[in-house]
Parts: structure tokens; C-alpha cells; sequence
């Protein structure tokens, strides 16, 4: 049996994190200058059943049943043989790679589950289908925070920019593929400040559970702000986007989740010639981005590590 690869790029949320949480929508684009890839291959030589994994990233090197049940490979990895109904499991070793930062708002979990998920179901004689790839790794992100929007592993499991918009119950939640009329450039600053999502996304919620109708104001603003950012994505105008993404920004110091490092970045890319900046993800770290002229993207993203940032990534916005 010929060894399976499969990968998964990263993604950034252009507007709407957090408010995404409460049922506003949110826009969110692949990232393919960073990826995660899964490769599977059997092992004739061991019992069925066997199943290793190997994540030198990570230096994790173990054996599935070692691992625990909530571990977040492990839960993909099970995910794939409940939906393909394998009886028999070959023996095999899952090789697990990534370039894409961990806990900086770039989606790395969902890109592994993703990629483990595709190579797996391939191996196993049962590709799966897009839906089900993307609800697969949307089980996986629930252990990373208890109530994930689930628009991480549908831009990363799509590859393509969406408009998301949770469902009430928190499951799958709706997704419209938008056209971009017009590529735009985006670059991604790291703050190099590692913020798991679960501390901010908890904090949003106790502070909204306190504040009540502050909080609900400020996620019915963004939702507004999303609405015209993918309008002026859909005709073209890009112009319009810098002052959204700024306007966005506002929204999120005011929730809380900002934080020095970020605004010093967002400062200092708008320093530079930056049409608009703002973090993205669950923020207090991670990355920011913003959006830049395509000519002067490079001198932007010397202006960042200048300010600071461990690393920059420039992307094209397209269909
Ligand atoms: O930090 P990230 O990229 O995983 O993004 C989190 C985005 C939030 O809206 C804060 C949470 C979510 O589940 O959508």
C-alpha cells in the first residue's frame, strides 16, 4: 500500500473573531504559504491494529493507545474509523508535520486534524467528503475551547475565503463562498505572544455575562462592520476595507482582547502605509494583520519586525 499525504493551509479571520461566537458572521481566508500534512503508511510488518504516530514538531512520538482519549490527534484519529466503519484497521504509522505557528490564531489545530483526517479516510479506501472532513475536525476543535464557532476547520477543510455564520446550536454552522472580485494583499504580523484561544474566548463570555447589553452592542457592530467588508470584497472595493478593518479593531480593544504588543503593531503598520490593521484571531497575542499595497508589503513587514514582530507572512487574497 503506497503511503497517503494529505495537507491543510493555515487561515487568518479577516473581521468578525469573537463576535462569530455570538452569531455574528465572520470572514476568513486560507493562508498556503503555511500548511499542515499528514502522511500515512502502513506497516505490514506489525499486528493490526497498530497505529503509531509521529510529531517531531511537537517531539510527540507514541503508540494511539497510549495516548489519551481527549488528545486532540487521538480524537481525529478516532473520528475517521467511526466514519469510515473499518473493521479490520491496518497497521500503520501517521506522520505529522506543520509549519503553520501553534497557538497564534492561524488555525494550526484545525489544519492537523484536517490533514489527518483526508489522509486517513483516503488510506482506508473512504476519502471523505468536504462536509464531513470539516465536521470532523469541528469535534476535534471543541476540546481546544469548549464553544468554538466552527469557522476554522470550514475555511481550512474549504481552502477557500468564507462568510460564516454559526447556528444557534453551535454545530456546522452556515457557510456562503463569496466572490473576490478583486485580489487584495494581506500581511500577518506575530506578536511572537502565545494566546490559546480558550483564555480569551472564556474571557469574552464572563465579561459579556457581566455586561450584558455593552457586550451585545459591541458583537452587533462587528457583525454590521462584516456585512460591509464583504460587500466591498464582493464589488471590488478595496479601498474601503482599511477603515473597516481599523473600525473592527476599535471593537475588539473595547471587548478586551487586544494587547500592547498588538497595538503597538497595528500602530506601526498603519505607520507604514498600511490601508487599515487589526489582530486577528482570539488575540491578547497571535498575529495581526494588515492590509498593504502588493508593492510595499515587504517594506511594511520590515517596518513589523522592526516594531517587534517574531515573523511575517504575506498572502494573497483571491477566489
Ligand atoms: O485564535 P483562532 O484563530 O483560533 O480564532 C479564534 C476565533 C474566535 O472567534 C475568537 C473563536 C471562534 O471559535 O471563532
Amino acid at each position: 500500500m503506497p503511503a497517503i499525504s494529505a495537507s491543510a493551509p493555515g487561515k487568518v479571520i479577516l473581521f468578525g473573531e469573537h463576535a462569530v461566537v455570538y452569531g455574528q458572521p465572520a470572514i476568513a481566508v486560507p493562508v498556503n504559504q503555511v500548511r499542515a500534512r499528514a502522511i500515512v503508511s502502513a506497516r505490514p510488518d506489525r499486528p493490526r491494529g497498530w497505529v503509531s504516530l509521529q510529531a517531531p514538531d511537537i517531539g510527540l512520538e507514541s503508540s494511539l493507545e497510549e495516548l489519551p482519549a481527549d488528545n486532540p490527534l487521538s480524537l481525529a484519529i478516532s473520528g475517521v474509523f467511526k466514519a469510515t466503519n473499518i473493521s479490520r484497521i491496518p497497521a500503520m504509522v501517521i506522520r505529522i508535520t506543520s509549519t503553520i505557528p501553534i497557538a497564534a490564531g492561524l488555525g494550526s489545530g484545525a489544519a492537523v486534524s484536517v490533514a489527518i483526517i483526508r489522509a486517513l479516510s483516503e488510506f482506508l479506501g473512504q476519502p471523505l467528503p468536504d462536509e464531513q472532513v470539516s465536521i470532523l475536525a469541528y469535534e476535534v476543535e471543541k476540546l481546544h475551547h469548549g464553544t468554538p464557532s466552527g469557522i476554522d476547520n470550514t475555511v481550512i477543510t474549504y481552502e477557500k475565503p468564507v462568510y460564516y455564520v454559526r447556528t444557534p446550536e453551535g454545530e456546522a454552522g452556515q457557510v456562503d463562498r463569496f466572490n473576490v472580485a478583486k485580489p487584495f494583499t494581506i500581511l500577518i504580523g506575530d506578536s511572537g505572544v502565545p494566546s490559546p484561544t480558550a483564555v480569551t474566548v472564556g474571557d469574552v463570555r464572563s465579561a459579556w455575562q457581566e455586561k450584558g447589553i455593552l457586550y451585545e452592542r459591541l458583537f452587533a457592530s462587528t457583525g454590521a462592520i462584516v456585512n460591509q467588508a464583504r460587500g466591498a470584497i464582493e464589488n471590488g472595493d478595496i479601498a474601503a476595507l482599511g477603515p473597516l478593518m481599523d473600525e473592527n479593531q476599535d471593537l475588539l480593544v473595547k471587548m478586551g482582547v487586544s494587547s500592547a504588543e498588538l497595538d503597538h503593531l497595528v500602530r506601526a503598520a498603519r505607520q507604514a502605509g498600511a490601508y487599515g490593521a487589526k489582530l486577528s484571531g482570539g488575540g491578547r497575542g497571535g498575529n495581526m494583520i494588515a492590509l498593504v499595497p502588493r508593492e510595499t508589503a515587504e517594506q511594511i513587514a520590515d517596518a513589523l519586525i522592526s516594531a517587534g514582530a517574531t515573523n511575517t507572512i504575506v498572502t494573497e487574497v483571491k477566489n
